[in-house]
């Protein structure tokens, strides 16, 4: 369950509306909610709240799958996605079949009749997610896209809610509850100023709120007025759907330019990793720091939400964060990116052969 999580009465209270009149309908049919918006404005947090406060009236399962469709590595291919939904339906791996029509059919079979959750995360396209909807069932499908999915409103009667900024009374309340209901009271004009900055996406706003936290002593104001100063046409981002301009990066820079010198480096060289994700032991070969020293520069980025966890010792950039590394990284000489680039590739063709011979021994 995400922590603070706040607001969006609105869009509860309409996918409230779509379950109850999915239930009152056809039994054997599916409902399709679809969560579209910017990069962190919140979908899956949402989805997740969502599916978290209604998982008992699906008391068959709950599978999640990140399609991946904004990742640095290609999105999930409804061959792959269909694998994974099968084996997570407790299908043996050795029973699927290579052929695409017959792990639809499969999948349709598995789950016909199952009142199930299921979340697809990040969803490129219809196309990638038609395969993946089972035929009838009494299931959810829960979708989170930045992109439209027009088609699948209009084809397959999908119900769309566009999310947007925290409305900014929400996003006060976010704040409040990360910094303390006096800290922002004392300072409300100044606070609302901080939000403002943080183009009401939450996303930036947990980022600002922690380096705030941090300072306990600063007055809000003199954060407020540091986001707002500087090279501002320089940081200003531009969200992947529309062309309005923020000063979330500007929020980034402020945190980056906060961290300890090991902290910032490993942020910055962490901005060269192509693949979704990163382990601790990964990280530890990119930027030459002992494994738990490396541990606990993650452990600390992820608490400055720069990081996100992903799994034991396994961590991931928000691709807005990855982006803002990549912009760091050049502050690296050429040497030094290459050095490091070609110690992470030397760990990966270890690990690969390591891994290899333990095949061959097996
Ligand atoms: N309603 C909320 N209350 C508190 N925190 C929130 C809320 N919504 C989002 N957040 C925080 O904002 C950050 C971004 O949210 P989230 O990952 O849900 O965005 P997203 O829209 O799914 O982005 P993306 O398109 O990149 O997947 C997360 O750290 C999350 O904890
Ligand atoms: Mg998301």
């Amino acid at each position: 369950m995400p922590t603070h999580f706040t607001g969006r009465t609105a869009e509860l209270a309409r996918l409230e509306a779509f379950l109850t009149a999915f239930d009152a309908g056809e039994p054997a049919t599916l409902l399709i909610t679809v969560l579209v918006g910017a990069a962190g404005v919140g979908k899956s947090t949402l989805a997740i709240h969502w599916a978290h406060a209604v998982r008992d009236r699906f008391p068959d399962g709950h599978l999640y799958l990140n399609l991946q469709g904004y990742d640095a590595s290609p999105p999930l291919s409804p061959h792959q996605a269909l694998e994974f939904l099968l084996v997570s339906l407790g299908v043996p791996p050795g029973s699927i079949s290579p052929d695409l029509d017959a792990r639809a059919a499969l999948y349709r079979h598995v789950v016909s009749g199952r009142r199930l959750i299921i979340f697809l995360d990040n969803v490129r396209s219809a196309a990638q997610l038609r395969p993946l909807l089972p035929g009838t069932s009494g299931s959810l499908i829960l979708v989170t896209s930045r992109s439209q999915l027009s088609g699948l409103v209009v084809r397959e009667g999908a119900k769309r809610i566009v999310i947007g900024p925290l409305a900014p009374q929400d996003a006060t309340d976010l704040m409040r509850s990360i910094l303390s209901r006096e800290r922002v009271d004392a300072e409300p004009v100044a606070s609302a100023k901080l939000v403002s900055h943080c183009a009401h996406l939450p996303l930036a706003l947990r980022i600002a709120a922690e380096r705030a936290a941090i300072h306990p002593l600063l007055p809000i104001e003199a954060l407020a007025s540091e986001l707002e100063s500087g090279s501002r046409r320089l940081d200003v981002l531009t969200t992947y759907d529309d062309d309005e301009t923020t000063a979330v990066r500007k929020v980034f820079s402020w945190s980056y330019r906060d961290l300890s010198p090991t902290a910032a480096r490993t942020f910055r060289l962490l901005g060269l990793v192509s693949g979704p994700e990163i382990s601790v032991l990964a990280a530890a070969a990119l930027t030459r720091l002992p494994p738990d020293q490396a541990a606990r520069v993650l452990g600390g980025l992820s608490s400055l939400h720069l990081l996100e966890v992903a799994g034991q010792d396994r961590y991931r950039f928000h691709d807005l964060l990855r982006d803002y590394a990549r912009e760091c990284v050049y502050e690296e000489s050429e040497q030094d990116r290459s050095d490091a680039l070609r110690r992470l590739l030397t760990w990966y063709l270890f690990t690969a052969e390591e891994a290899a011979r333990a095949c061959v021994e097996l």
